[in-house]
């Protein structure tokens, strides 16, 4: 008993031991007092010098805690060589037993990197690693660039050009923009329309009509004709506007929209619509002042059939395009291009029809189509306004009309001599009804008496100008059922040799 009380004593009594690095108080190569029971300690560990940027021994001593608090345990665990290249002894033998107590260094075997600091040489490695990056990056960009720039010319360049005399002319910037925006045909996004209406200059008034005033304007370098609605044809201009912007509408023998507008003129709104300017103006414009030969008559009877075959059909899928009947077919709303083609303009009146849903889409509108032109069944109200294909035939029966005035205009040898002859420019029933005839002169005329305009017998002796005459007389038959086709007339017309057009005809 006695030997063991006596160790518990020797054990229980504070030590001074020599401290170095964990002094009381930070004092240097002093001694240190523990507490009872306490331990001297000599420790080694390796620490990173900033400054020679290596690992080095550093040697500390001092005062363990009593046991109890973790002292001597800690002096065993960390005797054993370990990981964090430290070790240390402890001792309790004596007053500054730890004096000469020299535990081992083991320097780590695997030494984790240490967060370096970031050295102006690293800096400068990372800056240059960084700009090679981007000068990458920004090459690639440039390229791809410069690979869909290309891409985007060869599209344009490999787009069909309008035939004729606009073959070889470059297409104007408004043209690019419409043609780029609206692969689909349904028109430029209505911001940029909106911009182009703001930056229009109007300069003259080239027609007047029962609805509205067109106007040559100009935006930027380019002419456009805007039309102005009269403030009571909303309806008209809404349905124009719609029509336009249907998807797949755009076709080279319909007029080429370009923006719809609402301005503000004071206290009321003006409407307007913006589309491709034609400087020959109207087919009645057109046919008023000139003469045509049989390839120019082809051309216009052509290219007026294939701008309808195309309002009328209705294409299927995605995107598709409703079958469109125009309900005022006549030679003041066919429009006559530089190259000699026809433009389809004037939708105010349209109706679409769209088999999925089968519904027909008629505005409600003040506004009636032309009664010159109004085919019997509408005169004489027998039309059904549910089926689409009653409008369809409508506008054919106006298509033979035009077709007239046409071929009117269409000189021919006279026989036994050098010179041509053909008739004067006239309206179809000149000669049978007044200048503003009234829907009931036209009832008379068309439906009790059915009159047809005359057949010149001149007409037979040209091969184009009897088939266009065959033609119109189909187109205006009686009975809507028997009339032919827009399409029907195009291809009739395309069986013409393509040496003896004018401009080759591109059958679709
Ligand atoms: N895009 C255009 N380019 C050149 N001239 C045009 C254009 N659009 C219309 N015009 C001219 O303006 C005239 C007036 O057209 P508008 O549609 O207002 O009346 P209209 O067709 O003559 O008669 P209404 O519409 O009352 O039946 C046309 O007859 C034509 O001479
Ligand atoms: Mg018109």
């Amino acid at each position: 008993m006695a030997p063991k009380s006596r160790k518990k004593k020797a054990h229980a009594r504070t030590l001074t031991c020599y401290c170095d690095g964990s002094c009381p108080n930070n004092v240097i190569n002093g001694t240190c007092e523990t507490r009872p029971g306490g331990y001297c300690f000599s420790a080694v560990e390796e620490v990173y010098d900033e400054f020679t940027q290596t690992y080095e021994e550093e040697r500390t001593f001092g005062c363990m805690p009593p046991e109890e608090n973790g002292g001597f345990l800690m002096c065993k665990v960390a005797a054993v060589p370990n990981l964090h290249g430290k070790n240390i002894d402890c001792c309790n033998s004596g007053d500054l037993c730890n004096r000469h107590l020299h535990p081992a260094f083991t320097p780590k075997l695997t030494t984790p990197a240490p967060e370096l600091p970031v050295s102006s040489q690293s800096v400068h490695y990372l800056a240059m690693i960084a700009s090679m990056i981007i000068c990458l990056s920004a090459f690639v960009v440039i390229i791809v660039i410069v690979c869909m720039t290309y891409k985007r010319r060869e599209k344009l360049r490999k787009q069909p050009r309008l035939i004729g005399s606009m073959c070889n002319s470059q297409l104007s910037p408004l043209s690019q923009m419409v043609g780029q925006s609206s692969g689909s045909g349904s028109g430029l996004p209505l911001l940029v329309q909106r911009t182009i209406a703001k930056e229009i200059q109007m300069v003259r008034l080239i027609g007047k009509g029962r609805y509205s005033e067109v106007w040559l304007a100009q935006w930027r370098d380019e002419k456009v004709a805007v039309k102005t609605f009269k403030y009571t044809q909303e309806t008209s201009w809404f349905r124009e506007t719609e029509i336009y912007q249907t998807v797949l509408m755009r076709h080279e023998n319909i007029l080429g929209f370009i923006a719809a507008d609402i301005k503000c003129n004071g206290s009321w709104a003006q409407m307007i619509l913006i589309t491709d300017y034609h400087e020959n103006g109207s087919l009645y414009d057109y046919l008023s002042s000139s003469v045509i030969n049989p390839q120019k008559l082809h051309l216009l009877a052509y290219s007026l059939a294939s701008g309808l075959a195309h309002l009328h059909e209705e294409i299927f899928g995605s995107p598709g395009k409703p079958a469109i009947a125009h309900r005022d077919i006549k030679s003041k709303n066919i429009l006559v291009k530089r190259n000699g083609q026809c433009a389809i303009a004037d939708f105010g009146l349209a109706v679409k029809y769209i088999s999925e849903l089968d519904e027909i889409h008629i505005a409600q509108n003040t506004r009636v189509g032309t009664r010159r032109y109004m085919a019997p069944e509408v005169l004489n109200q027998t039309m059904n306004p549910q089926q689409i294909d009653e409008f369809k035939r409508a506008d054919m029966y106006s298509v033979g009309l035009v077709l007239w005035e046409m071929a009117r205009r269409c000189y021919t040898p006279i026989p036994g001599s050098k010179a041509t002859t053909c008739e004067d420019y006239a309206p179809p029933y000149h000669d049978v009804v007044p200048s503003e005839p009234t829907f009931e002169d036209m009832h008379v005329v068309v439906c009790v008496k059915g009159f047809r305009p005359p057949i010149p017998s001149r007409w037979q002796e040209d091969d184009v100008l009897a088939t266009i005459a065959k033609i119109m007389q189909e187109c205006w038959h009686p009975n809507p059922s028997v009339r032919l086709t827009a399409l029907r007339v195009k291809k009739t017309l395309a069986r013409f040799d393509a040496d003896y057009m004018d401009c080759p005809v591109k059958i679709v």
